[in-house]
């Protein structure tokens, strides 16, 4: 049995109070999904900057009534300090997933960027450590190893931010160390590697790579690579996320605290890579994309070349063990994606 398994165990027979902030957004209704199913009570915030209702109703299918009513949902902003208070209150775990994403929005903007990120972030740790709940789990980010050349990329050897959203997400870090030591507050930090799967959303300019090819092929138009295509990540599948926020948050391991950790899978994989393995999977319901090649054009700004992570930590000190390589994730994310976009829009042939 793995310690994720024995945790959901652990968890469907003591209920335990959690706040979701970001829980309208793809981590956060995915988070809210385990949990509910679970029994656990979940609070959840959000300003649907980037989420939308439209997750609430997809989690709704998928729990019972009885599940469902253990959800109270608050829609506030978390740079408002009162909000952040009463969405702690009564909490034992807070998962704090609200911020704005993206890179390129962070270079369009950042001064916004900075208000969810950094203002809001501050925010919830005052307010979470004002309630006095057991542990502060936040979203990290990847984008913290910034112009670091090595690989695979070990927590304790992070470079220079290359954006203000890879500033946003250091900062985090820094405040959440800072609580750690001056108010002994107990935080977790997850640096996330290109997390995808069900409910990630596929529309607007700064949509992730993974959601918005599949749209692009589904919807017969052209799909775009930053680059040369040789470019790589390690794309890592919602369920190992789920699992990373759950093990982080109850822990129970007194190192395991005050830390961040890489949660990715630990496998690299190139844009071109990425390109033929959707087109694979989709040319199974699409035959005519058999026939699809991606468009270059030039590099996009502020992405680093190549991120893989080492996940060595994580698996040592929480018993992270991912569930889905990129294969597994992408032929569960397909199989979502086709259901859920494959509506007017697909040119069945
Ligand atoms: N998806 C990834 O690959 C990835 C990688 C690294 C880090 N992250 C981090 O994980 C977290 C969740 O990302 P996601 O992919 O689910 O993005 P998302 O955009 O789907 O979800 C973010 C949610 O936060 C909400 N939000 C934003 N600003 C807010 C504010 N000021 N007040 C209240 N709610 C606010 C949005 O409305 C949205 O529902 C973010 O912190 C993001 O930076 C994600």
């Amino acid at each position: 049995m793995t310690a994720y398994d024995a945790l959901k165990d652990s968890l469907t027979a003591n209920q335990s109070s959690w706040l979701i902030t970001g829980v309208a957004g793809f981590i956060g209704s995915n988070l809210l999904e385990r949990l509910l199913t679970l029994g656990q009570n979940v609070t959840g915030l959000d300003n649907f900057a980037t989420g939308h209702h439209h997750n609430f109703d997809k989690v709704r299918e998928v729990v019972s009534a009885k599940q469902w009513s253990r959800f109270s949902f608050i829609e506030g902003d978390i740079s408002n300090l009162d909000s952040c208070r009463e969405a702690c209150h009564g909490v034992d775990y807070v998962l704090h997933q609200a911020a704005l994403g993206s890179v390129p929005r962070s270079l369009a903007d950042p001064i916004t960027t900075n208000e969810s990120n950094i203002t809001g972030f501050l925010n919830m740790l005052v307010a979470a450590r004002d309630a006095k709940v057991r542990r502060f789990v936040y979203a990290a980010s990847s984008s913290t190893y910034g112009d670091h050349p090595g690989l695979p990329k070990v927590e304790e050897r992070i470079g220079n931010p290359l954006s203000p959203y890879a500033v946003t997400k250091l900062v985090n870090e820094h405040y959440a160390q800072v609580f750690a030591r001056c108010y002994d507050f107990k935080t977790i930090g997850l640096r996330y590697f290109n997390i995808f799967g069900r409910r990630q959303d596929p529309n607007g300019a700064y949509a992730a790579v993974i959601p918005k090819w599949v749209a692009a092929m589904i919807g017969n138009h052209e799909v775009f690579i930053n680059g040369d295509g040789e470019t790589s990540r390690d794309f890592c599948y919602i369920d190992n996320a789920v699992q990373a926020n759950l093990l982080a948050a109850t822990s129970e391991n007194p190192e395991a605290t005050d830390q961040v950790y890489n949660i990715a899978v630990g496998d690299r994989t190139t844009l071109n890579q990425l390109f033929s393995k959707i087109r694979e999977i989709l040319a199974q319901s699409y035959p005519h994309l058999n026939e699809t090649a991606p468009t270059y054009r030039d590099f996009r700004a502020g992405d680093v070349r190549h991120s893989l992570a080492d996940i060595g930590k994580a698996r040592e000190l929480l018993g992270y063990e991912p569930s889905h390589n990129i294969d597994q994730g992408l032929a569960e994310a397909m199989s979502w994606y086709i259901d859920d976009l494959a509506g007017s829009e697909a040119p069945l042939m």
